[in-house]
């Protein structure tokens, strides 16, 4: 039981932002923050903090609260162990109510399995630097593979001694019982009843999670014993799910946000020979194939993914089964691949941290010219195969949710493979169309409500259904009739003019005659006077602004009248809804002006892509997200559905 007194002096050091910073990007919005949801898998944020509230709010799971609110929901702690991380994190000391020996009995079970996890790293640590053996054997096997005493202070490494009991022993001796020793897998029972330890004769790489408790252990065997398994790691516990963790994410993530990009490896020895070259953005599945919620995770961080692998074929199995599953997680992935017989482990020592550095430079490719560059020897010349090939990354590239990255990639498949880009294309949406049918079915069984419209590559690469230039006019036209027409209505306590010169400082009329209109208003307002719609019509304005006064202030809704006669309903006027009319004509002029941009960013995106200009192309892919996140958003305010 945490002290009333101490969870108060938390409440009050506390800073939202901060503790929030720790597991998400958050980017700042106004006065506020967003950042995508850790709780769904979203393409567009629609997770807020309003640090003024101190509060958070996550629209795509519905889910809210405060600082200690999100660490529980986002680390699965319970309220004390939120509380206890929080004091951790800003150095409160916690006071309890109740007495400690009374509570360790009383501890959830969870809690203890932290607490003795930790106890064992601990152990395992003290072992390898302060026993004979440990030294001897495990610290020398450190040294061998090249580690440093930083490298081993900073991962925790540890040694387990040969004996059947000495954790055991050590840990009972402490006041641990033997069943929470069992729970945490550290401890082996045996079919006698009689129980040993896991671990034995092995260095030890704890596992972290993302808040950098001990959760896991993976156990190195040393020398080389065909009968044993290479590593023992620990089985699964309450606090142990092993495809949601990636090692090396606790000492690498703030490397990650910062260098914005995680590079994926094999094993624990790679992350750490990664650390020791100084690329400490570097995670690791641990001998498991990555899975989709390790990817969520690392898109937390950075949405680019750069894998490394062996040269060899196992390797490049493994690689390829990586990069669809990236891909499909709406992340960049590029691909480096190590001479055959190397690993990042193995490379780094041999060439040294600046070489190797240079190399993961040189060698980063995206995963179209990785994918065509390992079928570019067979498949020259025999037709077959390059059809084969060229199906694999048409395959991968119909993986990528987002509709413009797939066209830039469509592009670089058709320059590299020397193939006309219609004939991509068409592969291209065969697959799309598939799959497309197949969730399509999966999801009329389980909401047939959830149906979604198929939305093809042509679409977005070469203009949309709708003209959108129109859609902008039809607005534009709209705000000019309110202005010639209610310029003096109150909305939100201020004048109808004000507030729509206001929302629409940014946006600049697109059809001549409006702009002119438009123009004449906003030199009305800033003189102080608002022009009267009649001025238009006399004096020396063009026939062309007449004409268009004319019909405007004479097109008003006639319908209330004629609904209620007809259906006794009460229809309001049009000024007594004109707040919402203003309301929705600026969000709607502004929701068109921005696909209107989009549109236009397209062609520097295609433009870019043709020349070869990385970095334009960067710049405009950048922006296209950003324009995105604006329509989306505009979007979710109008209430409308908009395809992703
Ligand atoms: P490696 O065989 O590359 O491990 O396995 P290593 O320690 O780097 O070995 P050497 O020194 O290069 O020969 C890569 C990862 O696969 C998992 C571990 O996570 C390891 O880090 N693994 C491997 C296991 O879980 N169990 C095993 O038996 C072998
Ligand atoms: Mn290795």
């Amino acid at each position: 039981m945490i002290s009333r007194d101490t969870i108060e002096e938390i409440r009050n050091r506390i800073d939202i932002i901060d503790v929030i910073s720790d597991f998400l990007t958050l980017k700042k919005s106004g006065q506020n923050y967003k950042a995508l949801s850790p709780f769904s898998n979203e393409k567009t944020p629609s997770f807020f903090v309003v640090p003024s509230k101190g509060i958070f709010k996550d629209f795509s799971s519905g889910k809210g609260g405060d600082a200690i609110s999100f660490v529980m929901e986002h680390e699965k702690m319970n309220y004390s162990e939120a509380l206890r991380y929080l004091a951790k994190k800003y150095g409160v000391e916690i006071k309890e109510d109740r007495l400690t020996d009374e509570g360790k009995a009383e501890q959830s079970e969870r809690e203890g399995l932290y607490i003795l996890m930790n106890f064992a790293k601990e152990y395992y640590r003290k072992q390898l630097t302060g026993s004979e053996e440990g030294i001897s054997i495990g610290l020398s096997y450190f040294r061998e593979r090249g580690f440093n005493d930083r490298t081993i202070e900073k991962f925790e490494l540890g040694y387990a001694l040969a004996g059947w009991e000495n954790f055991s022993n050590e840990a009972i001796s402490k006041g641990y019982n033997k069943e929470l020793l069992e729970k945490t897998g550290l401890v082996v029972k045996k079919e006698d009843g009689g129980t040993y330890d896991r671990f034995r004769g092995r260095v030890i790489f704890p596992v972290h999670n993302i808040s950098g408790k001990v959760i896991a252990f993976g156990a190195r065997m040393l020398g080389k014993d065909k009968n044993q398994p290479k590593y023992i790691n620990s089985p699964e516990t309450d606090i142990y799910h092993k495809s949601d963790v990636l090692y090396g994410l606790y000492q690498g993530k703030n490397a990650i946000r910062q260098h914005d990009v995680c590079y994926l490896v094999e094993g624990y020895t790679d992350v750490i020979s990664l650390h020791q070259s100084d690329v400490p953005n570097v995670v690791a599945s641990s001998g498991t194939a990555l899975t989709e919620h390790q990817i969520k995770i690392i898109r937390r961080f950075t949405e680019n993914i750069t894998v490394l692998f062996d040269g060899d074929s196992a390797g490049i199995k493994a690689a390829l089964r990586g990069i669809d599953m990236i891909l499909k997680g709406g992340m960049n992935v590029r691909v480096v691949l190590f001479p055959d017989g190397e690993d990042p482990d193995s490379y780094s020592r041999k060439v040294g941290t600046s070489e190797f550095q240079k190399f993961l430079k040189d060698h980063t490719q995206d995963f179209v010219s990785f994918k065509a560059g390992l079928y570019a020897s067979e498949a020259a010349g025999d037709p077959i195969r390059k059809a084969e090939s060229i199906k694999e990354i048409i395959s991968s590239i119909s993986q990528i949710p987002d509709p413009v990255k797939r066209s830039v990639y469509i592009q670089e498949t058709s320059q590299l493979l020397k193939i006309g880009e219609p004939v991509l294309l068409t592969e291209l949406n065969k697959i799309l169309i598939q799959e497309r049918r197949k969730t399509d079915k999966e999801k009329s069984r389980e909401r047939p409500e959830e149906l979604t419209p198929l939305e093809l590559i042509e679409n977005t690469a070469t203009g949309s259904k709708l003209d959108v230039q129109s859609m902008v006019q039809l607005q534009e036209r709209e705000t000019i009739r309110l202005l010639l027409n209610y310029a003096d209505e109150a909305i939100d306590e201020q004048k109808l003019t004000d507030f729509i010169m206001q929302e629409l400082d940014d946006v600049t009329f697109t059809n001549p005659v409006y702009h002119q209109i438009y123009d004449a208003f906003r030199k009305g307002v800033l003189e102080g006077h608002i022009p009267d719609s009649g001025s238009f019509l006399t004096g020396n304005s063009i026939q062309e602004v007449k004409n268009a006064v004319t019909e405007l202030i004479t097109s008003r809704y006639d319908t209330s009248k004629y609904w209620s006669d007809k259906f006794h309903i009460y229809f309001p006027k049009e000024n007594e809804i004109v707040t919402e009319l203003a309301l929705s004509n600026v969000l709607r002029l502004k929701f068109r002006v921005v696909q209107k941009m989009m549109e236009e960013n397209l062609l520097k995106v295609k433009e870019a892509e043709n020349i070869g200009n990385w970095d334009k192309l960067d710049e405009a892919l950048i922006a296209q997200t950003g324009l995105k996140d604006a329509e989306h958003e505009l979007a979710k305010l109008l209430g409308i559905v908009v395809a992703k």
